[in-house]
């Protein structure tokens, strides 16, 4: 057994079979002062107030916190992290005035990418995308989903997500794999959307199942992107090959994309930096998951997603980074709390919430991270001392991570 001594506060408790928060409950934060952890075989084995901490016997290992807080590791349950290169030349571009969509128009964006990835062997890819790992768990971040995308076509989707499988096998990390082909109409297909949607449902996502690459499907459903037509027929080959959806919906305008998700019970719908109150009419007592990136609003300077209206609706709310390099190159999941504080006027309560027990149901994991549960992977930040948790958005700068025991 390991077993973690002297934790001033250890936060983020939540009994077993709850799955995520709602409404009033994403205010609360159950922790437990002068604490300790005891972890076995990689999950958390038990925990309580210190004067209820096992003497250790020869064979333990003991680790001091230190008075620090030890919390469950951030769930971030949306990334593109598998691409190759960078696009600081879209940086620039967006500086000296370029909008996201006007830099997609004409052929940069996610099809820069695509064409870098198509160059890059799946080795070095691969090589990329686990320094980008190590960066996040460094960060705190225990659990990642992975998104497809960068491919656009039949062999360079399969790529990504075999880039995907070897994240997954080789991280100390829990990683879930998202199958995004419809993220942009691929190159060879400019001008026949139509055509490329059939090529996503007919030929791709067969593949892809076959090969067992993905857990969901995703699609890029938005103004300039695809239709909510055309992501319901997405939607409706990736259900019937096992792959629940997780979608992109309302980053560039109200694209009927929660509606097309809800209706396909997406478990998630992301992004949502427009929204109207028919959106969370439409979320509603659904077990779908609306999930905020203020990472790239932040990046394109986009509007803020309305995390508080959700919540006081009764709806649950998750963030995650969209770490990517268009619209959001950074996984620091610190910051996203911090932003969400800021700029959505969460409290850090809901914030710690939002990022942890809440992301991991949005990317399906909540059974085994999320939170301190006895059963679930010890996947935990010991922190420096902090005199709370809003110290954590506060201080956003601040080193706080004593150790990731992972
Ligand atoms: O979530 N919105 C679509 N996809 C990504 C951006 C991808 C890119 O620009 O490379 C996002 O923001
Ligand atoms: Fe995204």
């Amino acid at each position: 057994m390991r077993i973690i001594r002297n934790i001033g506060d250890l936060a983020g408790i939540v009994p077993p079979g709850v799955a995520r928060k709602v409404g009033p409950e994403m205010d609360e934060v159950t922790s437990i002062k002068e604490a300790f952890v005891a972890i076995k075989d990689g999950l958390i084995h038990d925990f309580g107030p210190m004067d209820s901490c096992p003497e250790p016997t020869q064979d333990d290992e003991v680790i001091d916190a230190g008075g620090g807080m030890v919390m469950p590791m951030f769930c971030d349950s949306h990334t593109h992290i598998c691409y190759a290169g960078s696009r600081e030349r879209e940086f620039i571009d967006k500086i000296n005035g370029l909008s996201y969509e006007e830099i997609a128009a004409r052929g940069g964006g996610i099809l820069n990418s695509a064409d870098l990835l198509h160059q890059t062997p799946e080795d070095e890819l691969f090589r990329q995308t686990m320094e980008r790992v190590g960066e996040m768990v460094a960060k705190g971040t225990g659990a990642i989903e992975i998104k497809s995308g960068y491919g656009l076509t039949t062999e360079d989707e399969l790529k990504m997500l075999r880039v995907i499988r070897r994240v997954r096998e080789t991280s100390s990390a829990i990683i879930k794999a998202t199958f995004l082909g419809a993220h942009a109409v691929g190159r060879a297909y400019r001008g026949r959307q139509d055509e490329y949607v059939d090529l996503v449902a007919k030929e791709m996502i067969p593949a892809v199942a076959a090969e067992g690459l993905a857990d969901y499907v995703d699609v890029f459903c938005d103004e300039g992107f695809f239709t909510p037509g055309q992501t319901a027929r997405i939607l409706e080959a990736g259900l019937s090959h096992g792959l629940r959806p997780k979608i992109h919906a309302n980053e560039l305008a109200c694209s009927g994309g929660v509606q097309v998700g809800v209706a396909h019970n997406a478990l998630s719908v992301d992004h949502l930096e427009r929204t109207t109150d028919a959106e969370i009419e439409t979320l509603r007592g659904k077990e779908t998951m609306p999930v905020m990136l203020p990472g790239s609003s932040f990046f394109l300077g986009l509007p803020y997603g309305r995390a508080k209206d959700y919540i006081n609706a009764g709806l649950g709310v998750a963030l995650a980074s969209d770490y990517n390099p268009g619209s959001s190159p950074s996984g620091d999941m610190r910051f996203v709390m911090a932003l969400s504080c800021v700029k959505m006027r969460l409290t850090p309560n809901q914030a710690f919430n939002a990022c942890t027990i809440n992301g991991a149901y949005a990317m399906g994991v909540s059974e085994i991270a999320g939170s301190i549960t006895k059963g679930k992977r010890a996947n935990l930040v010991v922190t420096k001392p902090l005199p709370s948790i809003a110290s954590i958005a506060y201080c956003y700068q601040t080193p706080f991570i004593e150790r990731i025991i992972i």
